[in-house]
């Protein structure tokens, strides 16, 4: 099947009790540690239905922490083709994080709430013929879901894919993936060890790495890792003459400060805001997601900083002013989408 000419949707053509949606409950079928701190969990809706997701799009899992409920976000590294289940790959941030608490907590027929799936990040929305997927670290999980959906359905393109680790027992899926090219020959896979030897790095992305593995044409690229690393990928592959508009990057947002409005002046003038069906009160220039936080509603987060689409809320009435659109279609900022962490009250509203 051609990517360039295909109908631009997953196979969602199993017969279905339906498809899970926001705010259902998955239910962990199966977990897996692929390195010491790293693991995958599986989820299934425990009433049967299927998922439908585009390769390379995310979800957010609501958490019981201690401290109370709070989202995080994971790309979905399993294939549409699959669709009775999503598998997501947690790498365990610092000691005292939610991955953390996942990795103790999570049990075989646990079950949380979860919103999604979304993301502008995926291989649905850029249909081509030529393809190159660039990751590092954990960001490898959106390309193991369109190397795996691609694989799955024997696509007639041109995949090449670099990923980078810090030594070899780093490397997620590396069995798998030769198993991948072994069998699908439209892949050329490359994992290189930006790996350190007598005080001296090696391995780590230069123009001339670069232009030996891959000759940039009309390539659709896809990018995913550290942002000093995504930056690295993007000048070298521009001085190799890519088209921007072909560029696509997802930032785990692990460097990213919230909005959280510290410079509202407490004098400022109040707004309402209405919520299904609460009313109450904010501060005119505090973001949505703060005042929302204020009064104790979870929203679901990913990178809070207007770049990943995760906080996405339907603007019924008033006005809002949204300085980031990351993850929002312009279809999407049309009908009134808006992102709650990057939007400033500018007035009353309803959401
Ligand atoms: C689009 C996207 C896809 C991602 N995919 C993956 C993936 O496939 N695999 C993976 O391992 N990681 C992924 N991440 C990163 C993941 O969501 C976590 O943010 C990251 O692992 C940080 O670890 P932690 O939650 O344990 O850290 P924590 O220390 O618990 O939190 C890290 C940061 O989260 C923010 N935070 C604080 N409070 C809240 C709150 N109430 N709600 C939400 N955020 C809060 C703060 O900025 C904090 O510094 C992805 C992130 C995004 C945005
Ligand atoms: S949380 Fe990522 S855009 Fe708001």
């Amino acid at each position: 099947m051609k990517t360039g000419t295909r109908t631009p949707l997953p196979d969602f053509k199993r017969k279905t009790k339906g498809f899970w949606k926001t705010g259902e409950l998955l239910e962990c079928t199966k977990i897996t540690a692929e390195n010491t701190n790293v693991n995958s969990y599986s989820f299934k809706d425990p009433g049967g239905k299927g998922f439908q997701f585009k390769p390379g799009q995310h979800i957010s899992i609501r958490l019981p922490l201690e401290r109370g409920d709070e989202y995080r976000t994971f790309t979905i590294c399993s294939t549409p083709t699959r669709s009775d289940e999503i598998t997501i790959t947690v790498k365990t941030n610092r000691p005292n994080g939610a991955t953390a608490w996942m990795h103790d907590n999570i049990k075989i027929g646990s079950k949380y709430s979860a919103a999604g799936p979304i993301g502008l990040f995926n291989l649905v929305d850029y249909p081509c013929e030529k393809l190159l997927l660039i990751s590092a670290g954990s960001g490898i999980t959106p390309m193991m879901s369109m190397v795996r959906w691609l694989s799955d359905r024997l696509d007639d393109i041109d995949v090449t894919f670099i990923h980078y680790a810090k030594n070899s027992s780093e490397y997620l899926f590396s069995d798998e993936l030769s198993n991948i090219a072994g069998r699908y020959s439209a892949l050329k896979y490359h994992q290189i060890s930006t790996h350190k030897e007598d005080g001296k790095i090696y391995g780590l992305p230069s123009q001339e790495q670069i232009s030996s593995l891959i000759n940039i044409e009309d390539h659709q690229v896809f990018c995913c890792g550290p942002s000093g690393f995504m930056d690295v990928i993007k000048d070298i592959l521009i001085k190799n003459g890519l088209n921007l508009d072909h560029y696509h990057q997802e930032s785990f947002g692990s460097n990213v400060l919230e909005i959280s409005s510290p410079m509202v002046d407490k004098n400022a003038k109040t707004v309402t805001i209405k919520f299904k069906d609460t009313v109450f009160v904010a501060k005119r220039g505090e973001t949505l997601l703060s005042a929302l936080k204020k009064n104790k509603i979870v929203v679901p987060t990913g990178c809070q900083s207007g770049m990943c689409g995760t906080c996405q809320m339907k603007l019924i009435n008033g006005t809002v002013d949204m300085n980031q659109r990351g993850g929002l279609s312009d279809q999407q900022v049309e009908a009134g989408i808006i992102l709650a962490c990057c939007s400033t009250l500018t007035g009353n509203v309803s959401i």
